[in-house]
């Protein structure tokens, strides 16, 4: 269950038993220091960002970082999205969750809440189609097929883009 809180900058989180934050990204630097740990962790050396190539991608006008802390207590990153937004389009460039965390519905409040702040237009992104725990993600949420980008990931590894159109 994802529940609004009225005009605070957070979203709640409840679900199956875990309590989760969603915030905006608020220029600390402990955030910034916790998802470059799970970059590292998490995504091949190729994809993952070091924290001063996080802290450049956040400054990027129309940048969205939203991500997943505990309820209470530290600033520990459980998951997060990068996605670059206007009001007509959005472009989700990654989404990561910690793997303790996984299968608690993390992923899907993120795309949510993003979703959320984009009234209209369409929502795409690149999905490597081996990547089977990222296309059930997407399937679940709606992305359909709509191109391949041969090459993309590198000589003959090629992503998939997938698209939503967002409802207003
Ligand atoms: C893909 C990823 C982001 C999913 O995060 P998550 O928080 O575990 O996903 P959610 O709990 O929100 O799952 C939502 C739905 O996606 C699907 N899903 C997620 N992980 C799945 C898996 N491993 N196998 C099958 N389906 C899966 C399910 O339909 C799930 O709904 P359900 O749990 O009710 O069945 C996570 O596995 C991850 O960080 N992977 C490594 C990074 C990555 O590949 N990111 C995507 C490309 S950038």
């Amino acid at each position: 269950m994802l529940c609004s809180l009225g005009g605070s900058p957070w979203v709640e989180l409840v679900y199956a038993g875990c309590h989760y934050k969603l915030e905006r990204y608020t220029a600390q630097d402990k955030v910034i220091e916790s998802i470059s740990a799970i970059e590292k962790k998490c995504l091949p050396r190729t994809l993952a960002l070091s924290a001063e190539e996080l802290r450049a991608v956040v400054k990027r006008p129309n940048t969205v970082l939203l991500y997943a802390t505990p309820r209470h207590g530290s600033v520990e990153v459980y998951g997060y999205l990068l996605a670059f937004q206007n009001r007509f389009a959005l472009h989700i460039s990654k989404v990561v969750v910690a793997k303790p965390h996984r299968r608690c519905g993390v992923a899907r409040a993120l795309i949510q809440e993003v979703f959320s702040c984009t009234k209209k237009g369409s929502a795409t992104l690149h999905v490597d189609p081996a990547n089977t725990a990222a296309l059930a993600l997407y399937n679940s949420i709606g992305f359909e097929v709509d191109g391949i980008l041969e090459d993309y990931y590198s000589a003959g590894k090629p992503a998939h883009k997938l698209a939503k159109q967002l409802e207003q």
